[in-house]
Formats: C-alpha cells, structure tokens, sequence
C-alpha cells in the first residue's frame, strides 16, 4: 500500500477534508463502483465523491463497508440533483440519498447545478445542516455571479466549497481566484480533463512525467495538489486508482506548473452553468 500522505485542507466550518479523494462520475452502480471504492480505501483514499444523479450511491456504500474502515475515517460526499432543486425536495432528496448509501449522514452535500429554485434548496440545506445530518454543505458550478447572490440570501452559512470544472485543459484560474477569496474551497471536477478527453495524450505532460518518473495523470494531479485545490480523479481501473494518489514524492517547479497552465484550449468538457439544459 502506498502511503497516505493526503494533506487535509480545513473548510471553512472547521472541519477537515482530504485533498485528493476518488471521484466517481460515470462509474455504473454494481461490481465497479463497490470495488473501486473498495480498491481506493485500501490505497489510502478516505475521500469519495458521489451524486444521486450518478446513480451509483448503494454501490459506494457497498464499497465503504467492503475494507471495514470506521464510517468516521471516511469523507464521503454527495450532490442534490436537478429534479430535485426544482420540485423543490431537498429534504426528502437528502434521507433518500442517506437510504441508498447506507449512511446516517454526510460529509459533504452538494448543490449540484444553479438549476431553478437554488436558492430555495440552499436555505432548505442550511436547515439539514443546522439539524447536524451534514458536516458541511456546499455547491457545485456556481459563477461568481451565484455566489455574491448566494451570499446575500443572508442564511448565514457559507458554502464550504464550490465544486467546479477545472484541468489543464479548462483551468478556470479567475473563478478559482474568486471563490478562494471567499473562504471557500474549490474542488476540482475533470480534473483529467474528462471522460474520452484528450488532455493526457499531451506530449508536454509526458515529458514532464519522464523527469520524475510519473505519468501524465500524475502530474495533472499534482498540479492540481500544488495550486491548493481539492482534486477528485475518478478511475474504474485499480492500477489507475492506486496511480493516482502515488503523488506526494515529487514536485512540480513553477515553470512547470506554468507550462501545464499553458495547454489551456478554453473548452469545457462539461455544462456551461449559465447556459445547461438538465
Ligand atoms: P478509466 O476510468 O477508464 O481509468 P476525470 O477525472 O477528469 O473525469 O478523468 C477521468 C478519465 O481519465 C477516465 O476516462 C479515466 O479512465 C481516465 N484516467 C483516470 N486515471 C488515469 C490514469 N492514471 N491514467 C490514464 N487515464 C486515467
């Protein structure tokens, strides 16, 4: 087993999150999702990040209980779908998520998309949060934009974090810059540039990776790891997965972090958040 040296970044509620977790987008409910969340837990991951809309939540917590670990050792998150923000059911959302994943609370719930009616999930979040169901709650894909209108709702809880697209490919660099000056933390989807994406093809990243013995995902990951976000690669594959967390024995230069800021095309892998149709 490699050894888990994931730095935990404080939230801005005062509870601590792994900066590295598994992510499991696209990942089917079933056989895969138990066992790469099985295989994470037993390479050092304690941080998974699931959604309803993933439709795979029994199987990450099939998966959790798999390796036996105390619930209390892992970061679990999990993300309010669509749907749900427009008919208006967090609440029951929430205790059907808890019911598929075998849990009797999270660590994290998400927002999942400034869908119509967000505003009105955000307040009904802070109530769950305030009732201790959830150790932290915060958003997904929110602009600048929602995040000022978010901060004047006037709930008085701020989002612990914004979770938002972001590699190579897409850095995102300003609405990093933002959300951070906000006291929120960010955490980084496709870091890998996606599912089917090109990014790791790059030449640069794997000539970068020769130097240190690492593969074009490692650095990408370490990239990440280096400008303070929180990074969640998924993979089915458990040599990936393992892969992916072996990151903390090597470090980028600023010339290189540059240089990897630099494969910057401008385009999403994912939705536009001023402009999705789901
Ligand atoms: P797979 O799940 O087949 O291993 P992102 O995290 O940006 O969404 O990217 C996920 C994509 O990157 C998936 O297609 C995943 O494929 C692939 N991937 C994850 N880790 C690695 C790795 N270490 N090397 C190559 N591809 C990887």
């Amino acid at each position: 087993m490699i050894d888990n040296k994931v730095p935990n970044i404080t939230l801005n509620n005062g509870i601590t999150i792994p900066q590295l977790g598994l992510g499991v987008f696209q990942t089917p409910e079933g056989e895969t999702t138990a066992n790469a969340v099985d295989v994470a837990l037993r390479s050092g991951y304690r941080h998974i990040d699931t959604a309803k809309v993933y439709g795979n939540e029994k199987s990450v917590g099939e998966g959790m209980r798999r390796f036996g670990l105390p619930r209390h050792d892992i970061f679990l998150t999990t993300k309010l779908w669509n749907e749900d923000i427009r008919a208006g059911r967090t609440r029951e959302a929430f205790y059907e998520s808890l019911d598929r994943l075998g849990t009797d609370y999270v660590d994290l719930y998400l927002i999942h998309w400034p869908a119509q009616g967000w505003q009105q999930a955000w307040e009904d979040m802070v109530a769950l949060y305030n009732e201790r169901r959830i150790r932290a709650i915060g958003v997904c894909n929110l602009q600048e934009h929602h995040v000022r209108e978010l901060e004047a709702l006037g709930t008085g809880v701020k989002p612990a974090v914004d979770q938002i697209e972001s590699s190579p490919q897409f850095p995102n660099q300003e609405l990093i810059d933002f959300v951070k000056s906000q006291d929120i933390a960010v955490e980084a989807y496709s870091p890998l540039g996606g599912t089917g994406g090109s990014l790791l093809s790059s030449p640069q990243l794997a000539q970068i990776g020769a130097k240190y013995g690492k593969s074009p995902a490692q650095v990408v990951i370490r990239w990440h790891l280096q400008r303070g976000v929180i990074v969640i690669p998924k993979s089915t594959h458990a040599e990936r997965i393992k892969q992916n967390i072996d990151v903390f024995d090597f470090e980028l230069s600023d010339e290189e972090m540059q240089q990897i800021a630099g494969l910057a095309t401008g385009v999403r892998t994912g939705g536009d958040p001023d402009n999705f149709d789901f």
